[in-house]
C-alpha cells in the first residue's frame, strides 16, 4: 500500500454484486481496502446488479439486496460526496460500451476465464450468454472511468487481466484512449478460504451456511462459526500449506489486527486452538462492529438512500460518457 498511498487523485474503481449478503471474505478482499482507500484516492464504488442477472433471482429480491448492498457501501464510510457510490445499471454508460468492448474481445478470450468455467459447472441448466460476456461488462466498468487501480480479491485477477488486454488491444488500434489499470490485492486477505473446506474460497453461495461469515451475523452467530471452523489434529498454531484451516484463521486473524505470523505464532505458542479461535472470534466481531452499527442506521434511511443513489449516479454518469462519447467517435459510430 505504502508506495500508492503516496499518489495523489489516481481513480480506483471498483463494484461488488448484489449476489446476496457480504462475506468476510468479500470484506478482508475488498471491501476494507476500498474503505483505506476511499481516503486517499479519487474512488468509484458501486453495486453490480446487472451482473447479478446471469443467475436467476426472484425480482423483488434482487430490488432488496441492492439496496442493502449500497447501504452497506455507505456504511463503509466511503464518503459519497467526495467519492461516487453509485449502482451499476443506473448508468447505462456500461452496458453500451460493454457492447462494443464485445467486438475487441475474442471468443477463445472469453471462453478461458476460470470463474466461466466454474460457474456453467454450478449453474448447468442456465449458462447463458450474460455468463459468457460477464468479464467484458466487468472491463467496461472499470475503463469507463478511466481506473488506475481496481481493489478486489484474487478470484477477480484473470478478470483484470482481460480488462488489461481489450484496453491495450484498443489503444493499439486507436491511439490511447484508455487507461490500462492496474489491480490492487491486498497482502493478506485476499483469498479468505471456507470455514468448513479450506481448499475451498468462502463464498455466500456455498450451501454450508456455516462455511462463511456474513458482515450481518451477530457477534453469537460469528462465534460459534469461527469455532466449528475446520483445523487440524496437530493443536499448534502456525502458518503452513499443510494447515489449510490453521493458516485461513491466522490471514483472517492478521487482516483484521495487523499481527504477522511470528507475532500470532508467538501469541498462541503452547495454547490450543480454543485460545485461537475465540481470539480470531473476537477481533472479527470488533472488526465488524462499527460497520454493523452504522448499517443498522443507514439501511432505514430509504429517502438518503434513494438521493446519494440518484446523485451518485448522476455523477458517474457524467465521466462514463465522457469516454464512452470518445469510443464512439473513434470506432467510427455517427456522433454530433
Ligand atoms: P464479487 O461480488 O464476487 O466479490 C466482490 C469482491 O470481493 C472479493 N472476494 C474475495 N476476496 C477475498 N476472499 C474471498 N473469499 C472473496 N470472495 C470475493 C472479490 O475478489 C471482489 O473484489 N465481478 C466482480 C464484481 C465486479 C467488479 C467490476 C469488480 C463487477 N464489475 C469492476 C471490480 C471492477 C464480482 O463478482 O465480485
Amino acid at each position: 500500500m505504502e508506495n500508492i498511498t503516496t499518489e495523489k487523485q489516481k481513480t480506483v474503481l471498483s463494484l461488488i454484486q448484489p449476489t446476496g449478503t457480504p462475506t468476510l471474505g468479500n470484506y478482508l478482499g475488498a471491501l476494507k481496502n476500498w474503505a483505506t482507500m476511499a481516503q486517499e484516492y479519487d474512488c468509484i464504488f458501486g453495486a453490480a446488479d446487472l451482473h447479478s442477472l446471469t443467475v436467476r433471482t426472484e425480482p423483488a429480491l434482487l430490488r432488496k439486496r441492492t439496496l442493502e448492498l449500497y447501504a452497506l457501501l455507505l456504511a463503509l464510510d466511503l464518503d459519497p460526496e467526495k467519492n461516487i457510490v453509485f449502482v451499476q445499471s443506473h448508468v447505462p454508460a456500461h452496458s453500451q460500451l460493454a457492447w462494443i468492448l464485445n467486438c475487441y474481445t475474442q471468443f477463445g478470450e472469453a471462453a478461458r476465464m476460470t470463474q466461466f468455467k466454474d460457474k456453467s459447472q454450478k449453474n448447468a441448466d442456465n449458462i447463458n450468454v450474460g455468463l459468457f460476456d460477464y468479464p467484458v461488462l466487468m472491463a467496461a466498468d472499470i475503463l469507463i472511468y478511466q481506473s488506475d487501480y481496481v481493489p478486489v480479491g484474487i478470484d477477480q485477477k484473470q478478470h483484470l487481466e482481460l480488462a488489461r488486454d481489450i484496453a491495450t488491444r484498443f489503444n493499439s488500434v486507436y491511439g490511447s484512449v484508455f487507461t490500462v489499470p492496474e489491480p490492487f490485492i491486498g497482502k493478506r486477505g485476499a483469498s479468505i478460504k471456507s470455514l468448513q473446506e479450506p481448499e475451498k474460497k468462502m463464498s455466500k453461495s456455498d450451501t454450508n451456511a456455516k462455511a462463511f461469515i456474513l458482515l450481518t451475523d451477530t457477534p453469537d452467530v460469528i462465534t460459534k462459526k469461527i469455532k466449528s471452523a475446520v483445523t487440524d489434529s496437530e493443536a499448534k498454531v502456525y502458518y503452513s500449506p499443510d494447515k489449510p484451516g490453521v493458516s485461513n484463521l491466522m490471514d483472517i486473524y492478521n487482516a483484521c489486527t495487523g499481527l504477522s505470523n511470528e507475532q500470532i505464532e508467538a501469541e498462541f505458542d503452547g495454547k490450543g486452538y480454543g485460545d485461537f479461535k475465540a481470539a480470531v472470534a473476537e477481533a472479527v466481531i470488533e472488526e465488524l462492529r462499527p460497520l454493523q452499527e452504522k448499517f443498522d442506521r443507514i439501511v432505514k434511511e430509504k429517502t438518503y438512500l434513494e438521493q446519494t443513489a440518484a446523485d451518485g449516479a448522476e455523477r458517474a454518469a457524467r465521466r462514463a460518457n465522457r469516454t464512452l462519447g470518445k469510443v464512439m467517435k473513434k470506432v467510427g459510430l455517427w456522433k454530433f
